[in-house]
């Protein structure tokens, strides 16, 4: 199917072919790959973290653990890369040539100084260079140099003070890329407002440990002997980067535009983040399982959803669910309802009854001669377990039906 509509975004006044970017990443760490992902269809990037250069940064090996879960490669990734090992001039001279090469696309360059002196150092060369934005790594999570990363997206007075310092450098935009390790991300990005800062970007990955080996009891990734809470990545943290965007993007104080990430691998995932309130978008695990070509299907499954919906812009739905992301208490408790079964479509393998009795309500009870359940609605506890294991799922077996007037279960009494 081909891209129908405009994909065209604007954040903090650049302009972006598409909102679909490379996060800052090994998939971003040249001149050379970066090209190849624009010309595949990604609409700009945020190049690999740039670096002073003057503490020479050495990657532990191995770099990185997949997380499978059952027969599903790659739910989930865990990586302690550091940021860029490379020369400084050998970056800037790939910024320099990405923009000469594809003057359309955005470069974002992505900088982690470790001292005052290095944020502003770097963010004057990355201008100079031709990067149309900077954003600010105050969030990897696993810096073998101290006090760097995610310990500065953690020291919210330090968060404003580099924003100040980048922002009084420069004149091109500066995003501040959070880390979700905090209990508020909106109070570092308070911070980097305050600092100046001209958007915001998230989530940078989660503080995780993937695994631990049964034979020398030794985490993944095993990095001669030891691991470490590190980085993780992918479709398994998306839940935790669309609540983080949405969070920044409903506080009434912050008003600041969003690059969103965590686990986008489809166009399904990139319209949820732009509903909850991103402008652009980045990928990195994706693309490492994926590869550039991804971004294909990406751009046109956003195009037809915009058809389907009638939208000319992708601006007419960046936020368009934010009304209807409230906090638990302005729920309308009043409201009640059931599992609704169709059961002409059962197959009778009684998983609905297991789990009503050993999680639910004890609602269902099993006709063994049907090989059907048989519901007390009064006792439903509209949990929905009992749809999320049941194997019959295109469509749903079982949905939630309201009731109106349906009063609230019970709790079960005592013995
Ligand atoms: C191997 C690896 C290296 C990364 N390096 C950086 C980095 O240098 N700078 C940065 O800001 N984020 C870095 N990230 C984080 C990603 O840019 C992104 O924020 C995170 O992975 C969530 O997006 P994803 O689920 O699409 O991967 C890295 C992620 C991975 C997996």
């Amino acid at each position: 199917m081909p891209v129908t509509k405009d994909l065209s975004v604007e954040m903090c006044g650049v302009r972006f072919p598409n909102p679909i970017c490379l996060s800052s990443s090994p998939v971003s760490n040249t001149g050379e790959m970066v090209g190849r992902a624009f010309d595949a269809g990604f609409g700009g990037v945020a190049f690999k973290t740039i670096g002073k250069g003057d503490i020479k940064i050495i990657h532990p090996a191995p770099r990185m653990a997949g997380y499978d879960y059952g027969n599903k490669k790659l739910v989930g990734l865990q990586n302690v890369e550091q940021i860029s090992d490379r020369p400084l001039d050998h970056n800037l001279r790939d910024i320099r040539y990405l923009k000469k090469n594809w003057p359309e696309h955005v470069v974002i360059a992505s900088i982690m100084g470790f001292s005052n002196d290095e944020w502003r150092e770097l963010a004057i060369a990355c201008q100079d260079a031709g990067a149309d934005m900077l954003e600010l790594n105050f969030s990897c999570p696993h810096m073998t140099v101290e006090g760097s990363g995610m310990k500065v997206g953690q020291a919210f007075d330090l968060v404003e003070k580099f924003s100040a310092t980048v922002k009084a450098a420069v004149t091109i935009p500066v995003l501040a890329k959070m880390t979700p390790n905090v209990t508020d991300i909106t109070e570092p990005a308070l911070s980097a407002k305050m600092g100046g800062a001209d958007g915001l970007a998230a989530i940078n990955t989660v503080l995780g440990l993937t695994g631990v080996d049964m034979k020398n009891f030794i985490p993944s990734p095993n990095v001669g002997g030891m691991g470490a809470y590190s980085g993780y990545s992918g479709p398994a943290v998306k839940p935790i980067g669309l609540r983080c965007v949405a969070q920044m993007a409903q506080h009434p104080d912050l008003g600041l535009p969003i690059s969103g990430m965590g686990g986008i691998e489809t166009w399904i995932d990139a319209v949820e983040y732009l509903l909850v309130g991103s402008t652009t978008l980045q990928i990195t695990s994706g693309v490492i399982h994926y590869g550039y070509r991804m971004v294909e299907d990406i751009l046109e499954g956003i195009s037809y959803f915009m058809e389907d919906h009638g939208f000319d812009h992708i601006s007419d739905f960046v936020g368009k669910a934010l009304p209807n992301v409230v906090s638990t208490d302005h729920f309308d408790l009043g409201r009640q309802g059931i599992a609704q079964y169709d059961l002409d479509r059962c197959i009778g393998c009684g998983q609905c009854h297991v789990v009503c009795q050993d999680a639910g309500g004890q609602c269902l009870t099993w006709n063994s001669a049907t090989r059907r359940p048989v519901m007390d609605e009064s006792r439903c506890l509209a949990c929905m377990i009992c749809s999320f294991v049941c194997p019959v799922s295109k469509p749903p077996m079982i949905t939630y039906k309201e009731v109106p007037g349906k009063p609230e279960v019970m709790p079960p009494p005592s013995l």
